[in-house]
């Protein structure tokens, strides 16, 4: 459970959580990170990312899962479009303010968003298995989260829009390469030039969805995928992740040598496992 200190090295404490928007449970191997700001249809400030960001860098060594889920019957309305207007949101820093007075440059924006976005490239850790578990809309920076994520297990009524183009901004929240990667670039300018809706079904077929399963089962499918995760041995996990992670930029030469190494590693520690048990 969330600890009630947040000092260097301590995870988020409650108030920080709550006015993130965020709450966390520990379980275990099993961490889950639920989306709650339900008045405002889940959406996300920068205190939301800066505080996932934050829950990244402390969370257990021994968790191996990550669920991130919204409250309720949706995902993500994503931004807090009050994100965009000079006053922003809650005393947070408006994202526009800086520019509407002068007082912040391109540095300074740019600045700004690597720590927005410190909260999305977390998940992609190879000792972790990420799992977005998404419920109705999951928009924008929602979607974006959504492809942060190893995983993502949908329940019929899930729908992903890139909202970002019709607003006059494009998807920032490093969503866009594990789109591209997914759907190839063609379909990700169809998705994100129409900010159109793309629901679970089409969401199946197009491999941004390992699973879509009816409304009601989807804490039961997301438990059984944990399950799964976790019966498998948790160093060969984190090394095979980072194998698979790397074969899209490797040749298939540069794989084959990547293979043989991560195995020698196994090999060694299996069988010191095994000197040490005889
Ligand atoms: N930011 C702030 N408030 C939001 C919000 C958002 N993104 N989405 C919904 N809300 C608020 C509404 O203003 C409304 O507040 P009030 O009750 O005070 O009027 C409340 O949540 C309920 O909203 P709706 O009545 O609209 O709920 P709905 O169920 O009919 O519709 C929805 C839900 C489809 C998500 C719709 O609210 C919607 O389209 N929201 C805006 C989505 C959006 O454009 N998000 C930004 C995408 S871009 C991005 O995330 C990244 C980026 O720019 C970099």
């Amino acid at each position: 459970m969330a600890q009630a200190s947040n000092g260097p090295g301590e995870p988020p404490a409650a108030d920080e959580l709550s006015r993130a928007g965020l709450r966390l449970e520990v379980d275990g191997h099993t961490a889950r990170i639920t989306i709650s700001r339900p008045e405002r249809r889940n959406a996300m400030t920068g205190r939301t990312w800066t505080t996932l960001a934050h829950i990244g860098q402390t969370l257990p060594e021994d968790v191996r899962i990550v669920v991130i889920a919204g409250e309720g019957d949706i995902f993500s309305a994503g931004i807090d479009l009050a994100m965009f207007t000079p006053e922003g949101v809650d005393g947070e820093r408006s994202l526009v303010a800086g520019v509407l007075d002068g007082s912040a440059d391109a540095d300074d924006i740019e600045g700004h968003i690597a720590e927005l976005q410190e909260g999305f490239l977390w998940l992609r850790r190879p000792d972790i298995v990420s799992i977005a578990a998404v419920r109705g809309h999951a928009i924008g920076a929602g979607f974006q989260l959504a492809l942060s994520c190893d995983i993502r297990i949908l329940a019929e009524d899930a729908k992903f829009t890139m909202k970002e183009p019709a607003l006059g901004l494009v998807p920032d929240l490093t969503g866009t390469k594990p789109l591209v990667d997914i759907v190839g670039v063609h379909r990700a300018v169809e998705i994100c030039l129409t900010a159109r809706r793309v629901e679970a079904a089409e969401a199946r077929e197009l491999g941004l969805a390992e699973l879509v399963v009816p409304v009601e089962e989807l804490d039961g499918a997301v438990d059984d995928v944990v399950a799964a995760l976790l019966a498998t041995n948790p160093e060969a996990a984190t090394a095979t992740k980072a194998l698979l992670q790397q074969a899209a930029g490797n040749t298939l030469q540069e794989q084959a040598l990547a293979e043989r190494r991560a195995q020698v590693d196994r090999l060694t520690s299996l069988a010191k496992a095994m000197g040490a048990g005889a």
